[in-house]
């Protein structure tokens, strides 16, 4: 079953991939305190974070955070990524 890691501060929690849910999901369900302003509908960038492994497991960018401009890797809303790929990701949330 491949794992999503959640790295912020010095803290760093790992969780199950569910497919189809985003990563806002999961790391929430796991415990990771990840901002999410607008509620996880991709109208914000509060959830934005850094891919630093497994970028080519997730989901092909959407209009949603081509509209709010994270269009260059390694940056992804993490409400708007979600795992499709069966290899391990890890998520680096982005200092407030
Ligand atoms: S929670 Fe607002 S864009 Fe992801």
């Amino acid at each position: 079953m491949p794992k999503v890691t959640y790295i912020y501060g010095d803290e760093r929690i790992e969780a199950e991939v569910e497919k189809g849910k985003p990563l806002l999901r999961i790391g929430l369900d796991a415990g990771v305190p990840i901002e999410h302003a607008c509620g996880g509908n991709g109208f914000c960038t509060t959830c934005m974070c850094r891919i630093t492994q497994g970028m080519n497991q997730l989901n092909a960018r959407n209009d949603r955070e081509e509209n709010m401009g994270v269009m260059d890797d390694p940056y992804r809303l993490t409400c708007q990524a979600e795992v499709e790929g069966d290899g391990d990701v890890v998520v680096e949330l982005l200092d407030e």
